[in-house]
């Protein structure tokens, strides 16, 4: 149910739900002071209660309520990158923020998103937690119909438009002396380079069996159909998904991700197309995974991957 920036704010303060853009993925808002509706975010998702959420705020300032320190970096990341996709990690007061909020860990996460209705509506309400607005372990959310085909057409929607990013944001921790990815998104860590000097290494892999970030252990982004992605596979397959620029047998549903040579676009329509499988009741799809494996194609690779239980 489409709902404008007023009845958003007036929810969110009154203590419910409701379901914003972000430049990223839609999002599940609840009010940072709402514990009942932190907990019905949690509820409606289906979402295990260790699985900690982000915080999203307005003004990158507000974190220092929260946060012990900011560690080396964190001002210039801060200046350069937000609002945009970034999530940063920080160690906090634990009595300042709600264990649900970060299911009991001595850190929470930070962002603020880049989508001016939504900028709007945290300058209103003051921080508000954010996880993507789909079930939990189905694919993200980049349009307002996916939402409201995963909680109903009577749920509160702010629209905003197809997202323009299409992946979640890259989640950056801090481990003495240099931060490091813990989930890859819609920044290559060579982003990071003109800033910090450095690319951030890839923690998530590293740390693949506990994972600094507690959602990377957990079933993700899978739509009912199998997906197979090896190429000896394609012809077991009633559809393929693949690139513009190149021929696949005839035969078959064809679906495209966009072009090989632009990995933002491919990024922007993974879920959509992920989602669009089991909207048409496919049981089956290959996926063409012959495409580079640098940078935002990495955290596309990641996606693919993790949808296909690997
Ligand atoms: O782009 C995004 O980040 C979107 C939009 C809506 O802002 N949000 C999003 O939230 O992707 P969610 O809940 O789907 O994913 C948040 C991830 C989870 O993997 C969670 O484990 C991790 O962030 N996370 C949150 N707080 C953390 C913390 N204190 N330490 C480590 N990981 C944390
Ligand atoms: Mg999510």
């Amino acid at each position: 149910m489409k709902i404008d920036v007023s009845e958003a704010v007036s929810l969110l303060n009154q203590g419910e739900v409701a379901a914003l853009p972000t430049e990223t993925v839609y999002g599940l808002a609840a009010s940072l002071n709402q514990p009942g509706a932190i907990k019905k975010v949690f509820e409606l998702k289906g979402r295990p209660m260790v699985n900690p959420l982000i915080i999203h705020l307005a003004d990158w300032q507000e974190i220092e309520a929260y946060a012990l320190d900011f560690p080396p970096g964190f001002e210039r990341l801060a200046e350069a990158f937000w609002p945009g996709p970034l999530t940063l990690i920080l160690p906090i007061y634990p009595e300042r923020i709600d264990p649900l909020v970060r299911a009991d860990l001595p850190t929470a996460g930070f962002r603020i998103p880049a989508h001016p209705l939504t900028f709007k509506v945290l300058q209103e309400t003051g921080p508000l937690v954010m996880p993507s607005a789909n079930l939990s372990g189905k694919p993200s959310s980049t349009q307002s119909e996916h939402v409201e085909h995963d909680f109903g057409a009577d749920f509160p929607v702010l629209y905003g438009g197809s997202c323009m990013r299409g992946l979640e944001s890259t989640i950056l921790y801090y481990q003495e002396p240099f931060w490091g990815v813990v989930r890859m998104g819609s920044l290559a860590p060579h982003a990071f380079q003109d800033i910090l000097g450095y690319e951030p290494l890839n923690l998530a892999a590293a740390t693949a069996s506990k994972p600094i970030c507690p959602g990377q252990l957990l079933r993700h982004y899978a739509p009912q159909a199998i997906l197979l992605l090896d190429p000896i596979e394609m012809n077991l397959a009633p559809c393929l998904i693949g690139f513009k620029e190149r021929a696949y047998p005839q035969d078959r549903r064809l679906l495209l991700l966009g072009s090989i040579e632009d990995p933002g676009e491919v990024a922007l329509h993974l879920y959509q197309l992920l989602r669009q499988l089991d909207r048409e009741g496919i049981a089956a799809a290959w996926i063409d995974m012959d495409f580079p494996r640098d940078g935002l194609w990495a955290s596309i690779a990641e996606r693919l991957l993790r949808a296909a239980g690997r």
